[in-house]
């Protein structure tokens, strides 16, 4: 592990491990798959893998802000903890967040103060997030979906958004998960995720 993912690791748990466990146990195992993805990420490894521990700093109620955990993740990286820009970008933008950015009306906001991170990076990020649990299990893109979805319930703001990203969360899991095995299914052959997800929905 090198400075900026240790200084990460470091950071999301002064913020996390203690008012927040339960995300705090996600974070670690979302750290620990961005840290299986070095064979195809090279030298933006570190930074994807300190993403990794920062992505859900947000949501800790001593940041405060807006209620957006995305912003208020990237806003504190910017403002207190100088944090490189584009790690606040990929913060600010994980996981499609730009979508419940624009279902919470405040989509210009988040693109004018932190533009959207590299395609390639934005999609490992999304691997990791997408492919862990709230309890820091490991679990198929289809699965975690639809955990969002249940766990929210249907008419909340965050399954509204879930669902809108649902095709593109898909899609970047299936794009990474080919470049560590070229041998996976190629991206649109999963049909039946989108139908567990809409399933999950309704
Ligand atoms: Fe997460």
């Amino acid at each position: 592990m090198t400075d900026t993912a240790a200084w990460a690791e470091n950071t999301a748990r002064r913020i996390l491990k203690a008012s927040l466990p339960r995300r705090w146990a996600h974070t670690q195992q979302v750290a620990a798959a961005a840290r299986t993805l070095a064979p195809v990420l090279g030298r933006d490894a570190d930074l994807v893998t300190a993403a990794a521990w920062l992505h859900d700093i947000g949501y800790a109620p001593a940041l405060g802000g807006t209620g957006f955990h995305p912003l208020d993740g990237a806003r504190h990286l910017r403002d207190t903890e100088h944090a490189a820009g584009i790690l606040c970008r990929l913060v600010a933008h994980h996981s499609c967040a730009q979508i419940e950015a624009e279902e919470r009306g405040i989509g210009a906001d988040l693109v004018r103060e932190f533009h959207p991170a590299p395609p390639a990076l934005a999609d490992a990020v999304i691997y990791c997030d997408m492919t862990t649990g709230p309890d820091g299990q490991r679990l198929p893109v289809e699965q975690r979906l639809a955990e969002i979805l249940a766990r929210y319930g249907p008419s909340d703001l965050v399954s509204r958004s879930i669902t809108r990203s649902a095709p593109l969360l898909t899609a970047a899991v299936t794009r990474v998960t080919q470049q560590l095995d070229p041998a996976a299914p190629a991206p649109g052959r999963h049909p039946e995720g989108r139908a567990l997800v809409l399933a999950a929905a309704v």
